[in-house]
């Protein structure tokens, strides 16, 4: 299927219409997680001209940071965006935060955010959003980045957490 280009209204309600549809035509039928990941990602970057960095840190089974038989850690998944930070420990930075918290992270300004992990340093907000599965256990996060400060609000943490579900396949 080629990717048709859609024009996203300001209107946030009917702009979160348009994307849960967007994200069901680019990942409905595909039962692959992987898969289903990447093009949400690309879906996601073509909604938000200015997240700069999207994409997924899923729960890691195994450990790089020795994090064996702890709470454990994220592994980078499907993203689009410059290179990253490839693991990130339970309750560290944003996105650590959100597994802890196990609730969404909206930063306006990521300086200020204590222990935030700096990937792209153009980054100024953040949004980060938990996922979990029907059982309530930690699947990932959707981690969003943007060079303009504030850029996330919590209608776009709402949004979100509203079509997220839609993408686990286990
Ligand atoms: N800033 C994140 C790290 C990942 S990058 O933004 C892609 C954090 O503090 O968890």
């Amino acid at each position: 299927m080629s990717y048709v280009e859609v024009e996203y209204p300001k209107e946030k309600g009917a702009f979160y219409r348009m994307l849960a549809e967007q994200v069901a035509l680019y990942t409905e039928g595909e039962p692959d997680q992987t898969a289903a990941l990447s093009n949400a990602s690309a879906v996601l970057a073509c909604a938000f001209p200015g997240a700069n960095w999207v994409g997924f840190y899923l729960a890691a089974e195994d450990s790089v940071l020795g994090n064996a038989g702890g709470p454990g850690e994220l592994k980078l998944g499907p993203f689009q965006g410059k290179p990253a930070v490839t693991r990130i420990a339970y309750g560290r930075g944003v996105c650590g935060t959100a597994w802890r918290e196990r609730r969404a992270q909206v930063v306006e300004e990521v300086s200020r955010f204590p222990g935030h992990i700096a990937c792209d340093c153009d980054s100024r907000a953040e949004l980060v959003i938990p996922l979990f599965r029907e059982d309530g256990s930690f699947f990932g996060v959707l981690d969003m980045d943007s060079v303009i400060p504030g850029y996330f609000t919590e209608e776009d943490r709402d949004g979100l957490t509203a079509i997220v579900p839609l993408l686990l396949r286990a």
